[in-house]
């Protein structure tokens, strides 16, 4: 499922089960990420310093870069912080530990990832865009949950419990579509059925809809 292309002193991954098409790649670096183009990766047409700059805004992690002449990789970012797509995924930047069931050795260390929050990706915990062909519509309707930042910790684990929520550990400031802190903190409960009457938070709905996944 994984692809590798490899350019001058750097090689592109491409996971195609994990891209959402955010196409931030195709509109930034043509030359390197052209759809129309067979295969669509040249990872020769740009520095490989540009590459990995592109490389770590692709916000579904679907793309990762590996430096072959010792070069500037990619790095976490300072803090941790999640975006709530409008009626879509949470789009989780910074030091991110996932454990879930279908995760590479059930953990996996991340920079970037979009987890699923309609309950209804067939590639959970990531999500696979089915929250567009379901017509999912989300309302962030709890009241902002904000805290400061007491442990020191820096790395933000993400375990994707059966049946139920995303629990959050570690700091994270979370914000809306429109740019608003909803949640910042270091240990939450989010909703993954996507149907929580307190979004983005779990409120035990999870429960009564039956909801199932692994
Ligand atoms: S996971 Fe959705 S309400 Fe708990």
């Amino acid at each position: 499922m994984e692809k590798k292309y490899q350019g001058e002193g750097v090689a592109i991954q491409y996971n195609l089960r994990r891209c959402i098409h955010a196409e931030l790649c195709v509109k930034n670096m043509h030359q390197v990420f052209d759809p129309e183009r067979r295969p669509w990766i040249d990872a020769t047409q740009a520095p490989a310093d540009a590459i990995v700059d592109i490389v770590s805004r692709c916000p579904s992690g679907a793309l990762h870069s590996e430096r072959t002449d010792g070069g500037l990789t990619e790095s976490a970012p300072e803090t941790n912080t999640g975006a709530l797509w409008a009626d879509g995924p949470i789009a989780l930047h910074g030091e991110i530990q996932l454990q879930a069931a279908g995760v590479n050795d059930n953990r996996h260390a991340e920079t970037r990832v979009t987890l699923c929050r309609c309950g209804a990706s067939k590639n959970k915990p990531y999500c696979d865009n089915t929250h567009k062909t379901i017509g999912w519509t989300a309302t962030e309707s709890a009241e902002p949950n904000v805290k400061a930042f007491a442990s020191g910790e820096t790395a933000l684990t993400v375990i994707a419990s059966k049946d139920g929520p995303y629990e959050v550990n570690g700091p994270l400031t979370l914000t809306n579509a429109a740019g608003e802190v909803v949640y910042a903190g270091e240990r939450t409960w989010l909703c993954r059925c996507g149907a929580s009457s307190s979004k983005p938070f779990c409120d035990g709905t999870h429960n009564s809809i039956g909801f199932s996944a692994e």
